[in-house]
């Protein structure tokens, strides 16, 4: 669906943010995770032809995206939602999506009625529709942003950081709404929250400075910290000797630590289950990094 060889990209300024990236998406939900300044808004702004790579092919449904007509064929079947989304303030959230799917080519406008409230409908917004859209939350611009997205029935659909600034609960939302979306068409998915991937995707590919630095299935990046786990309990100082701390948690009889490393002698350490947090932040702290 996506081939991607030797991929670079140098913006004008100089600055590298792609290095030989190399990748093969299949359909289902892929999921694409990075600190910030990794690359990933670079990496989705090119899949989805609004960034021209400085050397490599990218190639999205077979077509080759450095060529006018294989943009112009692949943009057709694909949807995106950027992690900034310019929004009009003044039209409501339908007048909104009726001018997106002018621009999108949906010229018939009982075709365009249709498919606007159906997307109203599956992103919970039908009842909010004629309001301004600056008087929506966080929450339901991402949704409108979505819907927007997903106008002429796209098969991929291209989101970055849908979930910043959301609330958990809207964030929990946010993510079945995208699974059920993976249903339909490929998803690509951008963010900087393991939490965010770790129940949709079944594909992920972790990025660095520019690089990827791991791909393969959750579970196996949950392998990468096996055996390097633990939950220390102290009543004072926390843990030192190269230990790094995920997450504590304060208890009757002191602090519980889970940390990441071997713990020494000293401390009383019980060794549990990584999750994939635990797979990713050990996987950044243990990376090899490339000297070129
Ligand atoms: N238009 C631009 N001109 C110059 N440099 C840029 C431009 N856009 C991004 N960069 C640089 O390219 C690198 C990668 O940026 P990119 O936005 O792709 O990362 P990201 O993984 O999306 O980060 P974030 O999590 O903060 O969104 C960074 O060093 C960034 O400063
Ligand atoms: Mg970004």
């Amino acid at each position: 669906m996506i081939e991607i060889h030797n991929l670079s990209k140098t913006y004008a300024g100089g600055v590298q943010a792609l290095t030989g990236i190399d990748l093969k998406i299949e359909s289902g939900m892929f999921g694409l995770v990075g600190p910030n300044g990794a690359g990933k808004t670079s990496l989705m702004r090119i899949l989805a032809g609004l960034l021209r790579v400085s050397s490599g092919s990218v190639s999205v449904f077979g077509q080759d995206m450095g060529t006018a007509a294989g943009k112009q064929t692949a943009k057709a079947l694909l949807g995106y939602l950027p992690q900034e989304l310019g929004f009009y303030p003044t039209l409501s959230a339908r007048e909104f999506l009726d001018y997106m799917a002018i621009l999108k080519g949906v010229t018939d406008k009982r075709l365009r009625q249709t498919q606007i409230e159906q997307l109203l409908e599956e992103v919970r917004l039908t009842d909010v529709a004629d309001r301004r859209l600056k008087t929506f939350s966080g929450g339901m611009k991402r949704r409108v942003g979505i819907a927007q997205a997903l106008l002429g029935n796209p098969k991929l659909l291209i989101v970055d950081e849908p979930t910043v600034g959301l609330d958990p609960e809207e964030r929990v939302r946010f993510r079945n709404l995208l699974s059920g979306m993976a249903k339909r068409c490929t998803v690509i998915l951008s963010t900087h929250i393991v939490e965010d991937i770790s129940h949709s995707c079944n594909d992920l590919a972790v990025m660095s400075k520019g690089r990827v630095i791991f791909r393969g299935a959750p579970a196996e990046l949950v392998q990468q910290a096996r055996g390097n786990v633990f939950t220390v309990l102290l009543r004072d100082e926390p843990p030192d000797g190269g230990l790094s701390v995920v997450s504590t948690l304060q208890m009757t009889d002191g602090v519980q630590y889970r940390v990441l490393g071997k713990p020494d002698g000293r401390y009383e350490a019980k060794p549990i289950e990584p999750s994939l947090e635990d797979g990713y932040i050990w996987l950044m702290q243990h990376a090899a990094q490339p000297t070129s």
